[in-house]
Order: C-alpha cells, then sequence, then structure tokens
C-alpha cells in the first residue's frame, strides 16, 4: 500500500508547528494588542493549540498505522570461515570476534556458539583435555558442545554450516538450542 500525498512525518512535523504557530499569535497579541486583549480570547486559541495537537497526534497515529513500514534489515550474519582444506580432522578453531567454534571431524563440520547456556559467559576450548570450559560457574562440554558438568541446562547453540563450492560457511543469525548432540547435526564434507 503507498500513500504518496500523505507522508506521516511530515504530518507530524506540521502538527508539532501548530503549537508553536499559536504560541507565536499569542505573542503578537500580547505585544500588539495588549492593552486590548481580552483573557478569554488568549485562553481560546490555547484551547484551539491543545485540541489541533490532540486531533493531529490521532491522524497521525492513524496514518503511521497504515503507513508500510520500511523492513528493517536484520543484517544477515554470515561468516565465510575459509576453505574446507584449510581445517585439519580434529581441530577446533575458534572466531574470537564472532564467538563461534568451528570443529572439523573425520565426518564433517559442526559450528557452535562460545557462549555458555548457562549465564552467557564465553567458554574456552581446552586442546589439552579435549574439552570446552566455561570460567565462571566451571561448566565443562564434550567437543561436541554436550554439557559434561556443571550448571548449563544444555549444550552449546548450534549455527547453520553449509560448504559452498569449497568455502565454510556459517550463518549466525538464528543460533540452534539444542537438547543433545546427534550425528546429524554434523555437516559432511
Ligand atoms: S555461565 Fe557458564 S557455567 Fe555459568
Amino acid at each position: 500500500m503507498t500513500w504518496p500525498l500523505i507522508n506521516p512525518v511530515m504530518l507530524n512535523l506540521f502538527l508539532h508547528l501548530i503549537p508553536i504557530w499559536v504560541g507565536m499569535e499569542m505573542n503578537s497579541i500580547l505585544n500588539n494588542e495588549k492593552k486590548s486583549i481580552s483573557r478569554r480570547r488568549l485562553i481560546g486559541y490555547a484551547w484551539i493549540g491543545a485540541g489541533a495537537v490532540v486531533i493531529g497526534e490521532l491522524i497521525f497515529g492513524t496514518f503511521a498505522f497504515l503507513w508500510p513500514r520500511r523492513r528493517k534489515n536484520k543484517g544477515e550474519k554470515i561468516l565465510i570461515a575459509g576453505k574446507k582444506n584449510d581445517f585439519k580432522v580434529g581441530e577446533v578453531v575458534y572466531f574470537r570476534k564472532e564467538r563461534v567454534f568451528l570443529e572439523k571431524s573425520e565426518e564433517g563440520f559442526l559450528a557452535f556458539s562460545a557462549v555458555c547456556t548457562h549465564l552467557n559467559c564465553v567458554v574456552n576450548w581446552n586442546e589439552r583435555l579435549k574439552k570446552f570450559e566455561c570460567p565462571c560457574h566451571g561448566a565443562k562440554f564434550n567437543r561436541y558442545g554436550e554439557v559434561l558438568e556443571g550448571p548449563p541446562p544444555r549444550p552449546l547453540d548450534l549455527f547453520k554450516l553449509q560448504l559452498v563450492e569449497d568455502k565454510v560457511v556459517i550463518d549466525m543469525s538464528n543460533p540452534i538450542e539444542r537438547r543433545r548432540f546427534e550425528p546429524s547435526q554434523i555437516v559432511k564434507v
């Protein structure tokens, strides 16, 4: 739906100018007709101004509601991690800025969030123990992001991953909550 002749932004601007105009009018009356102005007339102007604002806000609210809203671009959060052959089997790579772990196993790739599912601390990968560890309350997760110990209620959240030609592309816009690790979560190479 389009409203080419009535732009709500302009309408709102116009409506907010009315009280200013009324104020200027009143000033002018006070300055020029100080002697003859009646109190009743001043009150009358004030009421006109207030009424115009109320009616204007109603009209503006209606048109703003009808006006087609510009779609907010939520911003795709895509991470191109690299070429699939850049990663070694058994390797866990951390993308610090994005807070994403990418794991390559014999079967394929798995990408998940580094944000702990307990209270959102960032977990670390312990290469020696092959575990993710949360520094806040001592939680530990296995290499698939499953909870081994500690208070987190669920595994680390998964990210959608695709292999586009030979590139590993991770979509971080919608972390996927999961109850457990399942082999189907691995994207085969
Ligand atoms: S925030 Fe990670 S265990 Fe509490």
